[in-house]
């Protein structure tokens, strides 16, 4: 049997697959076991933002799986109050407090249970339709796609759900009992939705006046993705919890909550046994530090209007629209986005849908000009 075929054969069968194993990467590429090279315009997901095989992160993680690799959160760790003490500098003002888990899901599970918390009995969240937050109960809870809610109801009662981007719908669904609003800052998923430009201010000053908690789920746009350290800087927006994960370790597993001073959880009303393992937070401190030194943020910025001016002016007649920020690229097609991705993926391209008829690109920032003129070109050849 061949690699393919095990995994088919033992793996669940939860994730549409595509007909290429793939075996080692570098920086935006990416090889199958046949040899076959790619540019990897998906990033695991958004995951791969220092590029693959990134040799920074590799040493942290060699290095630090040779000192300590776990450490129960019952003691303190160097590298662990190393992270949270750079997590909490990097962030916007006013989160100061840090809980670290494992994956974006687990992020945003954290942030709700705070946020119950802290509302005092409020139990209700406000969400956005095409918002996707990930797939355990709570996160399911407030991820708008019916397909994945549907075979689990009863999901956790008090989600409700308006259109993204508009603020008066948003503004009409805010009551007593709601403790948060739970909003993507830039929809993924939901297709490369970008708000207009005082959405998050409306919406940051409605949480102030009614007392509604603001969680951000920074999990994709997070880590220099749409030309900022965090996509909140583009709105001036000081949530109250900020979700983080993907992209925050380098491709090693983790996640984070951020916390504004309202926030206050007593001992054991939440935890993790591999949250901010030494692993983790020191492949963390690589990553993180490589995007500064590299000035990732910048790099997306101007590699995303690079891309622009060669793709869309003018764009192939089948496009309806192109959506971007940073090297967060959103292609919308006027039909079915599926067989393009197989097409581009025969043309050594890896790219992603968000929803029916939208190609989504996240390469990783370190990708050249060179290479996205790769891109462009294999794009307008399968658009054609
Ligand atoms: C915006 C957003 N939130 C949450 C998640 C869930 O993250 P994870 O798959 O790590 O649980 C994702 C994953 O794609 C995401 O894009």
């Amino acid at each position: 049997m061949n690699y393919q075929e095990i995994n088919e054969l033992y793996e669940l069968n939860i994730y549409p697959r595509r007909n290429i194993t793939l075996v080692r990467g570098s920086g935006a590429l990416l090889w199958d076991d046949l040899g076959n090279e790619y540019i990897d315009c998906s990033a695991g997901i958004g995951v791969a933002n220092v590029g693959h095989a990134n040799s920074d992160v590799a040493a942290a993680i060699s290095h630090q799986a040779q000192t300590l690799l776990t450490c129960a959160n019952v003691f303190f760790n160097d590298v662990r109050a190393q992270l949270v003490e750079k997590l909490v500098q990097m962030a916007p003002p006013g989160l100061d407090r840090v809980f670290l888990c494992n994956s974006g899901a687990e992020s945003i599970e954290a942030a709700i249970k705070f946020a119950r918390l802290a509302g005092g009995g409020r139990s209700r969240f406000v969400c956005a339709t095409r918002g996707f937050h990930g797939r355990t109960m709570g996160a399911l809870s407030a991820t708008f796609k019916k397909e994945y809610r549907e075979p689990f109801q009863p999901v956790v009662p008090g989600f409700e759900f308006v259109p993204f981007n508009d603020f008066e719908k948003l503004s009409n669904a805010v009551n007593e009992n709601t403790a948060a609003i739970i909003l993507e800052p830039v929809q993924g998923e939901g297709g490369v939705r970008i708000p207009g430009p005082d959405y998050f201010q409306n919406v940051q000053n409605l949480c102030k006046e009614r007392r509604v908690l603001l969680i951000i789920d920074e999990i994709q746009t997070g880590f220099c993705r749409t030309g900022k350290m965090f996509a909140c800087e583009h709105y001036g927006l000081v949530p109250d919890l900020l979700c983080l994960a993907k992209a925050i370790a380098g491709g090693v597993p983790m996640g984070a909550v951020l916390c504004g001073g309202r926030i206050d959880v007593k001992p054991g009303q939440h935890g993790s046994t591999f949250g901010g393992n030494p692993l983790a937070c020191s492949a963390a401190l690589a990553a993180i530090h490589f995007m500064e030194v590299k000035n990732l943020a910048i790099r997306a910025a101007d590699l995303g209007d690079y891309f622009i001016e060669r793709f869309a002016i003018p764009w192939p007649p089948i496009v309806r629209s192109v959506r971007q920020i940073g090297l967060m690229i959103g292609i919308e097609l006027k039909e079915r986005a599926q067989p393009y991705l197989v097409r581009l993926l025969e043309l050594g391209i890896l790219a992603l849908p968000a929803g029916p008829t939208v190609i989504r690109l996240l390469p990783p920032l370190v990708i050249n000009e060179a290479q996205l003129d790769r891109v462009v070109q294999a794009l307008r050849e399968a658009l054609r």
